[in-house]
């Protein structure tokens, strides 16, 4: 028989597609489920595809891996898409699709198979990646293929004895690994419609959080977040941590209308605690850290880099040449920046650098100024003249 390796979640949709494969497409299937951060049984999810049918199951911790390779490269290029989403689920795909693609190799597996639909941005981020590292595997794409309804669905899973969620399943659909928590769907998908409080999982009500504001110091070493309150911790154990405190405080819900790079317009919940904060805190730190045109410059990468991104081009070349610009740029972003948590809000209240390019000697009012006023004339002179000799001839050639 041949054999696939899927992209397993656990949940119906990957586990209807094991069954459906060998049954219908007589594959054998391997079952990988990846651990990108999300809080899961990963040991019972393994043994529930087996129990469906598979004939092997495995999970894999990619945690450090992801926040190491994947996250902390975008926080760099502090890349955010349509000025609001931190890529979550966008960074995680190739990493599932590479680690995926790794062990069909090992399988000697013919295909490998995700569970994405035909209208998302996820089907894509998989395809693309497979095609660029493994060209040899043939892809599968169940959900978007077999033109099954959801009630269809149900219906092959009763049919085969595979688990259907018994507790009244909840409308929404979410999407969860270290760098935030998506929510789509059922109420949601009306634009109107204010989240509720059962929509929020990671974050508490601002209005509910505590009155007390929380500090926190993040050290930063080359642009990569490397402590918290002078506590050392690895990327993943840093991300994990900042999660839970500033969604503590309401800190990282974001509610948005985003342009899939399918055409499809889609409104979008994300809860990203630890990403808004050191998003925020990051640029801040460069803004102490970076010189002035580098600075502006790096705003067109960052740009292009989550646009790659969200448009599942990471394994590409011009990701790649984007990211070593960008790890020159973080050359001297190291040192610490201290941030407030406070009813929903992250506010940076302080920053310090070995590296600051801030002199006092030159800002400052004050006694102890050594910035020369009287260089000002000659450059404002030099500065203007392009634009004053313009409008000196535009007069003259409408004068007549
Ligand atoms: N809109 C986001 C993106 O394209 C989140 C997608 C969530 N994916 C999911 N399968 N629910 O990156």
């Amino acid at each position: 028989m041949p054999k696939v390796v899927l992209a397993y979640s656990g949940g119906l949709d990957t586990s209807v597609i094991i069954r459906w494969l060998k049954e219908e497409r007589g594959f054998d299937v391997h079952a990988v489920a990846i651990d990108l951060g999300e809080e899961r049984d990963y040991e019972g999810i393994r043994e529930k595809a087996l129990s469906i049918g598979a004939v092997g199951a495995e999970v894999i911790d990619a945690k450090e891996e992801f926040a190491r390779d994947f996250i902390f490269p975008a926080l760099k290029a502090n890349a955010v898409y349509e000025d609001k989403y931190p890529l979550s689920t966008a960074l995680g795909r190739p990493l599932i699709a590479k680690l995926v693609g790794e062990i069909a190799l090992r399988e000697r597996a013919d295909a490998v198979a995700h569970g994405a639909t035909g209208k998302g941005n996820d089907q894509v981020r998989f395809e693309v990646t497979w095609a660029v590292l493994f060209p040899q595997l043939q892809q599968l794409a169940p959900i978007r293929d077999w033109g099954m309804s959801r009630e269809e669905e149900i219906e092959y899973a009763r049919k085969y004895g595979i688990p259907i969620p018994v507790e009244k399943k909840s409308p929404y659909s979410y999407d969860t690994n270290l760098w935030g928590k998506s929510a789509e769907a059922g109420p949601l998908e009306d634009p109107w419609f204010e989240p509720t409080r059962e929509v929020h999982q990671w974050t508490r009500d601002p209005q509910e959080a505590p009155d007390e504001p929380r500090y926190v110091e993040i050290g930063f070493e080359r642009g990569a977040p490397v402590s918290l309150d002078g506590e050392e911790l690895s990327p993943a154990a840093l991300i994990t941590r900042l999660n839970a405190l500033a969604g503590e405080h309401g800190v990282g819900r974001i509610d948005m209308i985003e342009n899939r790079l399918v055409g499809i317009k889609s409104r979008e919940t994300y809860e990203c605690p630890a990403a808004v904060v050191l998003l925020e805190a990051h640029r801040d730190l460069e803004g102490m850290c970076l010189e002035r045109e580098l600075a502006h410059y790096k705003r067109m990468v960052e740009l292009k880099y989550a646009e790659l991104v969200y448009y599942g081009l990471w394994y590409s070349p011009l990701r790649r040449a984007l990211d070593a610009f960008v790890e020159q740029s973080q050359a001297t972003v190291t040192g610490t920046v201290r941030v407030k948590l406070h009813k929903g809000n992250c506010v940076v209240v302080g920053r310090k650098s070995p590296y600051s390019l801030y002199r006092h000697e030159l800002a400052t009012y004050d006694r102890g100024d050594r910035f020369d006023q009287s260089a000002a004339r000659g450059f404002i002179q030099l500065w203007g003249m392009s634009a004053q000799t313009a409008e000196q001839v535009r007069r003259e050639a409408e004068e007549g």
